[in-house]
């Protein structure tokens, strides 16, 4: 008996000092593993005269026992401080911005942001319009008639739903704000727009930013200005810059903008066709029918309106001659960027 106690004050003992889960093994192990002193003593009790059987027994299981709720008691604690640890150590503020982002952004991600930010520095403002747009944004209201050319399925997607169609520019974006906001109107609308179209340097899918201004002193000067300097800072550098005279139905006066071709330095190449000049946008002063067709009066406000392809922008900016190029998710392509 005096065996048990003593066992017991040690084991207790051992089990207040023990600080981690090998530890407690160890002593689980000593106590009460097949040649731990508690299952050797328990197999003593055949062997005591059985007067002394009943009570020896008793002493041992309680010992038995109180060894095991110590050992429980304490793996649990054991295990808890390790967490409490293991947290302290690990903890993660996944607010913080990550150290390395993964990957890079995209060249005609890079492009489109280029262009809004040099757009809203002037005060522009950002509008987005659906993919999926109305015949009606897209073609009536800008004063693009029935018999257009550009209507023809040839040129244009279609979809089941009558009325609605795959916006080819992103031209409907000018009606959506006219009819939403009243003038003075100052914005830049970035998206892609669709046509059925597939060589070198057209894809079925693009990119456009679309620009408006209506005001009542808008003018062709003004809009000279704007687009100058945005190409100035587009292009970083100083290029030659001209009007050209053109047509497109929603605009009049209306103007295709050339830059000289930074390639040969507008001697000549196979980029700008030996002309010396590049086209990179299009723009005009608001037909007033369109200005009508949104509820705007043509009598007090004028507008002014570009739009610009951003693939086209991307390839003379950078030199990349197929546009294909942007769409195949090469990384030896990407990682250039
Ligand atoms: N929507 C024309 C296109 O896709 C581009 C354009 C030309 C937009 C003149 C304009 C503009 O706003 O005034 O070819």
């Amino acid at each position: 008996m005096t065996e048990i106690e003593s066992i017991r004050e040690t084991a207790l003992s051992e089990i207040e000092r023990v600080k981690d889960l090998s530890g407690i093994q160890e002593i689980k192990a000593k106590y009460l593993g097949k040649k731990g002193s508690i299952t050797q003593a328990l197999k003593k009790i055949k062997d005591l005269p059985p007067q002394e059987r009943k009570e020896f027994g008793k002493k041992v299981n309680e010992v038995k026992k109180q060894i095991e709720e110590a050992l429980k008691a304490k793996e649990e604690e054991v295990k808890r401080e390790k967490l409490k640890e293991n947290l302290k150590r690990e903890w993660e503020d996944l607010t913080l911005p990550a150290f390395r982002p993964i990957g890079s952004l995209h060249p005609i991600t890079l492009t489109l942001r280029r262009i809004l930010n040099i757009f809203t520095s002037k005060g522009f403002s950002i509008k987005e319009g659906p993919e999926v747009e109305l015949e009606d944004y897209n073609f009536d209201r800008l004063n693009i008639p029935p018999d257009h050319p550009a209507r023809d399925m040839q040129d244009t997607f279609y979809i089941k739903k009558e009325g609605y169609l795959l916006r080819t520019h992103t031209s409907p974006v000018q009606i959506r704000t006219m009819l939403s906001e009243e003038p003075p109107i100052q914005m830049v609308a970035p998206g892609k727009v669709y046509r059925r179209d597939d060589d070198p340097t057209h894809s079925p899918m693009f990119h456009q930013v679309e620009g408006l201004v209506v005001s009542e002193n808008a003018s062709f000067p003004e809009m000279r200005y704007v687009i100058e300097s945005f190409l100035m800072e587009f292009f970083e550098e100083e290029l030659p810059v001209r009007f050209r005279t053109s047509y497109f139905p929603f605009t009049e006066p209306s103007a295709e903008v050339d830059i000289g071709c930074m390639i040969c330095g507008q001697k000549g190449c196979r980029v700008c066709k030996n002309t010396g000049w590049l086209e990179v946008m299009g723009c005009g002063m608001v037909h007033p029918a369109v200005l009508e067709n949104c509820n705007i009066d043509s009598d007090i406000f004028q507008g002014y309106a570009f739009g610009m392809g951003v693939e086209r922008l991307a390839m003379l900016y950078y030199g990349i001659d197929n546009i294909k190029t942007f769409y195949e998710n090469d990384l030896r392509f990407l990682r250039q960027f």
